[in-house]
């Protein structure tokens, strides 16, 4: 069944200039892009994106990573969306991820992982609409 996801490419990918490559390698990948904006994330934003991680010793460092810089917010649609996305990007850590993610390819380390995928059809809901509206899904 086609379904959504939602990625970020956050501000590492956006800092060396992979928008466009990893964009390309998502519509090779077959996902159909539904929304697409450069955009940025405030301290606040960031905290509530990623309250779920809160109690985390690293929660600091990731809410600065997060606001440092614009990051492209996106909705793909997809057969089973989410998992294949996960599996597109690879582990959280790029030295653990597959050969051929996104991860392995552009990301520096597992704080900066230059990529968001949402973990569940309940997130991708609730991460879809904190960056777009409904007339900006296409
Ligand atoms: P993601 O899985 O997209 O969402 C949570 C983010 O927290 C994760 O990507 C990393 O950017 C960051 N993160 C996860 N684990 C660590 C860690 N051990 N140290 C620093 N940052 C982390």
């Amino acid at each position: 069944v086609t379904n959504r996801t939602f990625t970020m490419l956050k501000p590492d990918a956006i800092e060396k200039g992979h928008i466009g490559a990893i964009l390309e390698k998502i519509n090779a990948s077959g996902f159909r892009i539904v929304a697409l904006k450069l955009t940025e994330m405030t301290k606040a934003d960031a905290e509530t994106f990623y309250a779920v991680h809160n109690e985390r010793p690293f929660f600091g460092e990731l809410v600065e990573y997060m606001t440092r810089g614009p990051i492209v917010a996106a909705v793909l649609e997809k057969e089973n969306a989410v998992e294949d996305f996960r599996a597109l990007i690879g582990a959280t850590n790029p030295a653990d991820a597959a050969d051929g993610t996104i991860r392995k390819l552009y990301a520096a380390s597992i704080g900066e992982n230059a990529v968001h995928g949402s973990d569940s059809d309940e997130n991708v809901a609730i991460e879809s609409a904190f960056h777009f509206s409904g007339r900006e899904l296409f």
